[in-house]
């Protein structure tokens, strides 16, 4: 079977994505008898190209890993069409599935979650990474997958790689879940944990973005936006709706200083990032984003600076402990080829 792929945002998770086809082509070709041909590709400062007959991924990574643009690509003996902008290349494309990895305004959801709607409205199956539009209109988003007959994943939304979606998605059907606790955002965690070492909060910053933990809008992580919203995809796929986001108490980790973090290891008390949602008796779900001080017993206290983790509450089957590593773009690329082949590989 061929599939044909059009990616939108080829940035560190485009590359990551692009990298683990290459790698992987021969070896899914040979197991589930596919083969996938990337037709388009779209970013925002280096444009956009489509191919009919396929573009070479194996040319156009090395002139994204250097920073290049996508305009410097020249593929020789083909067919190319390049500038055109995101909608014409979704409708132009004849691509089967729309991958998405651009980058999310935390207010409305935009532009991902306009692409996404056409993308899904022409009958095309739609993998993305971006925590806004799931977030934000998870059921507009599902309903409207359902009604033209194609699937929406977002498996790489969170905890890159580790299965967490696909689990709180499927594995509960004849349980109940109660409460969800974790840490998602490695960004703080990272912050936390190098003040811990002795940095300030302004050079635990600094670190984390020269590791590439922080987002484009590091407000995002900061204030807590990230971790709010994974929180919000979570509810949303345990309520089957739109869990209103206001009703979650949001703190970030702007107001922590060196001073509290060493007064918390004086008292053996480690601060961490965390979000929390639990479920009454009435079945109303009440959740909370910020700052939490663990005592050593908390199965949070030694987590990892670069990893994530989540506490799945059940009725019938008890805690599930999941963790996994918090960020790369390898793995978070890997998250959505794997999506992808949740579509085709049976
Ligand atoms: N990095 C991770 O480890 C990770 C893990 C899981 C999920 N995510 C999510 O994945 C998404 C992408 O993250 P990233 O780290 O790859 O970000 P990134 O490196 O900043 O890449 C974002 C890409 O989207 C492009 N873009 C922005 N606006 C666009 C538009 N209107 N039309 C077309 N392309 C547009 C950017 O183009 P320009 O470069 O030209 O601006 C860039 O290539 C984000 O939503 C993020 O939250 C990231």
């Amino acid at each position: 079977m061929d599939v044909k792929i059009a990616l939108l945002g080829a940035g560190k998770v485009g590359q990551g994505f692009l990298a683990n086809l290459r790698k992987r082509r021969e070896q899914l070709s040979s197991r589930y008898g596919i083969t996938f041909q990337l037709v388009s590709i779209c970013d925002l400062a280096g444009g956009s190209i489509i191919s009919p007959t396929g573009l070479k991924i194996s040319e156009i990574l090395p002139i994204l890993e250097n920073n290049g643009s996508l305009v410097e690509y020249e593929p020789s003996g083909q067919v190319c069409v390049k500038g055109m902008d995101v909608n014409a290349c979704i409708e132009m494309s004849h691509a089967d599935v729309v991958l998405e990895s651009i980058v999310f305004n935390q207010e409305t959801g935009e532009p991902a979650l306009s692409y996404i709607r056409k993308a899904l409205g022409l009958r095309k199956h739609v993998v993305t990474c971006n925590k806004g539009p799931v977030s934000m209109h998870y059921k507009e988003l599902t309903s409207l997958a359902k009604a033209n007959g194609v699937r929406f994943l977002f498996g790489g939304t969170m905890m890159n790689g580790t299965p967490v979606i696909n689990i709180i998605s499927n594995s509960f059907r004849a349980d109940e879940v109660r409460e969800i606790r974790g840490v998602l955002n490695v960004s703080a965690n990272y912050i936390l944990w190098a003040m811990e070492q002795g940095l300030s909060y302004e050079e635990g910053i600094k670190e984390a973005r020269h590791l590439g933990y922080l987002e484009a809008d590091a407000s995002l992580d900061l204030e807590g936006h990230d971790s709010l919203a994974k929180l919000v995809i979570l509810l949303n796929i345990l309520t089957n709706g739109d869990f209103p986001s206001h009703q979650i108490v949001r703190e970030g980790i702007t107001q922590i200083t060196s001073r509290d973090i060493g007064l918390g290891m004086e008292r053996g008390l480690r601060y961490k990032m965390m979000v929390g949602a639990a479920r009454s008796e009435d079945g109303q779900w009440q959740g909370q984003v910020g700052l939490q001080k663990l005592e050593e017993s908390d199965p949070f206290y030694n987590l990892d600076k670069t990893r994530n983790a989540l506490l799945i509450r059940t009725e019938t089957v008890g805690d599930i402990y999941l963790e996994g590593p918090g960020a790369g773009k390898i793995r978070a690329g890997n998250a959505l080829l794997s999506d992808l082949l949740s579509i085709y590989a049976t």
